[in-house]
């Protein structure tokens, strides 16, 4: 099947930086998924070092100054993937996804960040997942999936392991879009998802349940369009 993964930059790339460990991790994982015969995408958060940046510049720069540094920041994220893979991709980034297409067609694994300001990269792996019509788009963040309510905030919250998109868009709907800004998906990803009736799943960033994902025995939420 053709699968585009958004990886959150935060399970990459966290305060204490990469690590060739983790790196390797990843990797593994998505050359063995790719060996099962997948065409596939990963789109890279700018984690950390995106909002260390970010943080500095908003001192003297507008919002779309500090999403092109994000944006950045994910391409750099992107290339450390790249470093690893070999050549199960190609050492370059596409900028846009006529680009990101010819790198699937050559079938390579693609790897990108963040494309355009006021978004994330998951709007970004989205629309990618819409524009080549993939059957699964995956979701692998920070959190091990969609709750009621924001988990880190509230004791109570409740995972959900299933919802419709218009639960999604209600659920997401009011999320800042500011440069750095974090929600469990992004309000145009939401937007993305429902327009186009992608099957999405939201998992754990770990290697782990990124291959449980694709093998069908994830623990987090999917996304069904009604
Ligand atoms: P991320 O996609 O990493 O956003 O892009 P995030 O919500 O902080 O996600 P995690 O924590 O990595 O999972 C980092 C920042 O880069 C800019 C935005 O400012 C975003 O918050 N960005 C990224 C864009 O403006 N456009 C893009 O296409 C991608």
């Amino acid at each position: 099947m053709k699968v585009i993964f958004a990886l959150g930059g935060s399970v990459l790339m966290p305060k204490e930086g990469a690590s060739v460990e983790k790196i390797k991790e990843y990797t593994e994982t998505f050359k063995k998924i790719k060996d099962m015969g997948h065409e596939m995408g990963i789109v890279v958060g700018g984690g950390y070092t995106a909002r260390n940046y970010i943080s500095v510049a908003r001192e003297f720069a507008n919002e779309a100054f500090c999403d092109e540094i994000g944006i950045m920041a994910t391409r750099m994220n992107g290339m450390l993937l790249i470093s690893a893979l070999g050549n199960y991709t190609i050492k370059k980034i596409p900028e846009n996804f006529k680009e990101a297409e010819l790198i699937m067609n050559l079938n390579k694994i693609v790897v990108m960040g963040g494309t355009h300001p006021a978004h994330t990269t998951d709007a970004v792996a989205a629309s990618f997942a819409e524009y080549i019509d993939a059957d699964l788009l995956v979701i692998a963040t920070n959190v091990d999936g969609v709750y009621d309510k924001d988990p880190r905030k509230y004791d109570d919250a409740k995972k959900l392991t299933k919802i419709t998109t218009t639960e999604l868009l209600d659920l997401t709907g009011s999320a800042s879009i500011s440069a750095g800004s974090s929600s469990v998906v992004d309000p145009l990803a939401s937007k993305i998802i429902d327009r186009a009736k992608l099957k999405t799943l939201v998992v754990e960033g770990t290697p782990e349940e990124i291959l449980n994902a694709i093998l069908g025995n994830h623990s987090g939420t999917t996304i069904v369009s009604e």
